[in-house]
């Protein structure tokens, strides 16, 4: 009986497991179709992954010389990073690479020198584009870099969310059906990743 009850407990915890994933999107613009990419995964994904999209409107630009007496908003965006099992990038392309907003994210979470938050997250990077080549360059561009600061980068699916302009209604929802069901599986597949990986 006793043996019972341990297994239901053991059981329902592991149902109850969520995993805290920050989301870091490209784009400040109103319309983003990132951010919209970024708001239909979150609505799509399980519920044992829970989700919170990152301001980084207002990040001052890094600067090893502030690094002394760092700004609130470095500190902060260096403990949400910390305080997340995981990580998931929505960017678009711009001139073939990731948008300065991300990539100064991406510095300032990456130090001081030796305390890199983004260390051994687990990762997955969306790329939107109204273009048909769907962000290639800035999806593997932000690659690159979240291998130098250790972000293990879900390989399969890859996800290049092209013609980005006709997925989404005048409210902003997503309604093309394959692109949710490839966002379900991307979600389902970002999700056994974030368990494996996360520490
Ligand atoms: C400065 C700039 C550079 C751009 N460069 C590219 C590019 O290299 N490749 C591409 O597919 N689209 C490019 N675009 C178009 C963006 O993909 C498009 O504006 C997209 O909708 C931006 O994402 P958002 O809707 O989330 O803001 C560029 C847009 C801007 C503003």
């Amino acid at each position: 009986m006793l043996i019972g009850i341990t297994l239901y407990t053991k059981q329902k915890q592991k149902i109850m497991k969520q995993f805290k994933i920050a989301v870091f999107v490209g784009s400040l613009r109103k319309e983003s179709y990132n951010v919209k990419t970024a708001k239909a995964l979150i609505a799509l994904a399980p519920e044992s992954l829970s989700f919170e999209i990152i301001d980084i409107s207002s990040l001052p630009f890094f600067n090893e010389d502030l690094e002394a007496t760092p700004p609130q908003e470095w500190l902060k965006l260096r403990e949400q990073i910390k305080a997340a099992d995981g990580v998931l990038f929505l960017t678009p392309e711009y001139n073939r690479s990731v948008p300065a907003v991300l990539k100064n994210a991406i510095d300032v979470g990456s130090r001081p020198y030796g305390q890199n938050s983004w260390n051994g997250k687990p990762g997955g990077v969306v790329s939107v584009s109204i273009g048909n080549i769907s962000g290639f360059g800035a999806n593997h561009h932000l690659r690159q870099s979240l291998v130098f600061v250790n972000v293990p980068a879900m390989a399969q699916p890859e996800a290049y969310i092209g013609d980005a302009s006709r997925l989404f209604d005048d409210n902003g929802n997503l309604t093309n059906e394959s692109t949710k069901e490839f966002l379900k599986d991307f979600a389902l597949a970002f999700e056994k990743w974030v368990e494996t990986n996360a520490k």
